[in-house]
């Protein structure tokens, strides 16, 4: 059985992808190896790093492993990155009891048939940015242009931006998304948790039909957040629900413009874009880091002791490409069998957004291929940025033309 001492050979986390269809190599050798293994994240300190499907599900499973952001055990990649109280206090950081309460007080708002009433505003939203594609200059950047505004926007249909914000909430929110420089960043935060405050306060003196605005007309039912939590819960709805969303659409729409085959496949049968939607959640499987815990007391897990007090990634980029799970796992195959991934986590934070990201990811590619027939790459998929240097997987730009 490994143990806490057992660091002798721990590679670096996060480990870079050799090719935008692959997942790093050092994930085989991880998972390969005949117990779990510890990583060196940037801060320098260790963490444990789950590798293996079962062991990633068993995992996040367990409620001995747990969410809390702030405990000194939790493998933050710096230490810098001490996460700011607004999102350490927001379901992502909670723990059972607290988190259950919590959670099942918006889960309503998360059901299939809750957010398949927001299907005819998705699809306005996604039309009205074909528009403007089609009515801008060519060639586009398709992430600028479509893949980043269009959740934005569902984003603010969700939390209830009123429409005469909007412009102003995409601005804010994309000048804290992307601040080159500390300061830069602090003041468009302050800037954006501003607003957010005075969101929660107009709904909640005239509470609105969204799910903040539902929130604060319940204020006092078990589990429903106070004001300084219900600012905290929209920004996290923001965060967690934006860039997301925003990169997968960006690597389908680079995907299935590289593989003319499978678009005339979608093209010819729409009903299989649900099909190929959740083919490319496990294939990118983007948002990785979110899995991360701390042992809360010591557990056994894939052949190693995990101390309390220690940290663990649960890597789903490699679980979602084990082959004890997934047959030919690096191909993509809309005809997959075994189709549940991890690519929204499991367990009890397993992600609250992921009916409603289904919809979003179907609207826009479906709109997007059926609008623009002769839509295409104008760089070669080689040449192109992604987002090597962030915890989630993306590309920085698509130039695009038709
Ligand atoms: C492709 C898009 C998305 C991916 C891959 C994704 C992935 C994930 C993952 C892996 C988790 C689990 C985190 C953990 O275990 O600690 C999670 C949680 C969560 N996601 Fe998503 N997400 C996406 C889109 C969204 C959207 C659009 C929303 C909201 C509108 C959203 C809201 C949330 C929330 C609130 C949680 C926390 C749930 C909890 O802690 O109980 N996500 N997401």
């Amino acid at each position: 059985m490994a143990d806490a001492a057992d660091t002798t050979e721990s590679p670096s986390y996060p480990m870079p992808r050799t090719c935008p269809y692959a997942v790093p190599d050092g994930y085989r050798e991880l998972r390969e190896r005949p117990a779990l293994a510890k990583v060196r994240l940037p801060s320098g300190k260790l963490a444990w790093a789950a590798s293996r499907y079962e062991d990633v599900r068993a995992m996040l499973g367990d409620n001995r492993f747990s969410s809390d952001l702030r405990h000194p055990g939790f493998p933050l990649l710096m230490d810098h990155q001490v996460p700011a109280p607004e999102f350490s206090t927001s379901l992502v950081g909670m723990d059972p009891p607290e988190h259950t309460l919590a959670r099942r007080a918006v889960a309503g708002d998360f059901t299939p048939r809750s957010v398949d009433r927001l299907r005819p505003r998705i699809q306005e939203i996604v039309d009205e940015y074909v528009d403007r594609l089609l009515d801008g200059p060519r060639p586009a950047d398709l992430v600028d242009a479509f893949a980043n505004p269009v959740p934005l926007l569902v984003i603010c249909e969700l939390i209830g931006v009123p429409f005469e914000d909007r412009e102003f909430f995409l601005r804010i929110s994309f000048t804290v998304m992307n601040a080159t420089t500390p300061e830069a960043g602090a003041r468009g935060m302050a800037e954006l948790m501003g607003y957010m405050d005075k969101l929660v306060t107009d709904k909640e003196r005239e509470p609105t039909d969204d799910v903040i605005g539902r929130l604060a007309a319940r204020r006092g039912e078990p589990g429903v957040p106070d004001h300084r939590d219900l600012v905290a819960m929209a920004f996290m709805l923001l965060m967690a629900g934006h860039e997301t969303p925003a990169n997968i659409i960006g690597l389908g729409v680079m995907l299935l413009l590289d593989r003319p085959d499978l678009l005339k496949t979608l093209r010819d049968d729409p009903s299989r874009w649900p099909a190929a939607v959740n083919e490319l959640l496990r294939y990118f499987t983007i948002a990785e880091i979110a899995n991360s815990r701390v042992a809360l007391a010591d557990v056994e897990l894939g052949g190693a002791r995990i101390a309390a007090g220690e940290g663990i990634l649960g890597l789903t980029v490699a679980a979602n490409r084990d082959p004890e799970r997934f047959a030919d796992p690096d191909v993509f195959d809309i005809d997959r069998v075994e189709q549940r991934h991890l690519a929204f986590g499991y367990g009890v934070h397993q992600c609250l957004g992921q009916h409603l990201v289904r919809i979003e990811l179907e609207t826009a590619l479906a709109t997007l291929f059926a609008r623009i027939p002769d839509l295409r790459l104008v760089e070669p998929v080689e040449k192109l940025r992604f987002k090597e240097e962030h915890v989630n997987y993306g590309l920085h730009a698509l130039p695009v033309t038709w």
